[in-house]
């Protein structure tokens, strides 16, 4: 079974963190809205979503993927990059514990989940605002066990590596050479997002299905002229909170054989 961990939009989403966006007013019944119809992709693509509860005075709670970072053997509870965030992590822990032996991320280190993108046993991690060096060697230090390693990329301009690129299929890559160089990623075909749309890296691939917001059109054209199975979804209040599709879940494989 493939569990999808989701979280309720807080009602307190509009003093989210910002960083690259101007605040805009985010109509709370259309972000959740919205949230219900992405959780309803997962479910389609097989998903069992658990949709934890608001953590109402956690602007940024409904974004799960930044506090932890779930492998098959392991998963690490991160510490975000932004003070605000870390009362987020109880919760996670709580959800995660029956499912995957735990490790932390501790100070000084500090890692966004959203920073992380596994590529085989490749662990690639943006040189951010959000995770710096000592986060990055003590993910190193737990993943190292396992046959992972671990690999810094610079981004410029955007939030986290994955507002810059995302994997569309196990061989292929979605990014913005803008904000990432596609050269960091050995091995593996990219193909690049709409030069009108710089935000539409970010894409969630879930059983061979891309999901992508519907505001990145032209990449959305591109993508499935490529042949990729892309499925559209409304997110537009969600990304006034400097939020992408991945970021609002944590999927993996209930049960591993390792
Ligand atoms: N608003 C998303 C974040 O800054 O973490």
């Amino acid at each position: 079974m493939v569990i999808a961990f989701t979280r309720e939009v807080s009602s307190s989403i509009g003093r989210c963190e910002l960083t690259h966006l101007e605040r805009q007013p985010i109509d709370l019944g259309k972000a959740r809205d919205q949230h219900r119809d992405y959780e309803r992709f997962l479910w389609d693509a097989g998903c069992t979503v658990r949709r934890l509860k608001e953590e109402a005075e956690m602007p940024d709670a409904v974004f799960v993927e930044d506090i932890a970072v779930v492998l098959d053997e392991v998963a690490i509870i991160t510490r975000p990059g932004t003070r605000s965030r870390r009362r987020e992590r109880l919760s996670i822990t709580q959800a995660l514990e029956p499912f995957r032996r735990l490790a932390r991320i501790r100070a000084p280190g500090t890692l966004d989940g959203g920073d992380v993108l596994r590529i085989g046993r490749t662990l690639y991690v943006g040189q951010s605002i959000r995770s710096n060096e000592e986060g990055r060697r003590q993910l190193r230090a737990v993943v190292s066990g396992y046959g992972y390693s671990v690999r810094r990329v610079a981004v410029v301009d955007c939030l986290h590596l994955k507002s810059a690129v995302t994997v569309v299929a196990e061989d292929n890559l979605l990014f913005n050479p803008g904000w990432v160089d596609a050269n960091a990623f050995q091995g593996v075909q990219a193909i690049a997002v709409d030069p009108e749309e710089p935000a539409a890296a970010n894409a969630l691939l879930v059983a061979g299905r891309v999901v992508l917001p519907a505001q990145h059109p032209r990449t959305i054209e591109r993508l499935s002229r490529s042949g990729f199975d892309v499925r559209p979804v409304d997110v537009s209040e969600l990304t006034k909170a400097e939020g992408g599709v991945t970021c609002c879940s944590l999927v993996f494989d209930e049960k591993v054989a390792i």
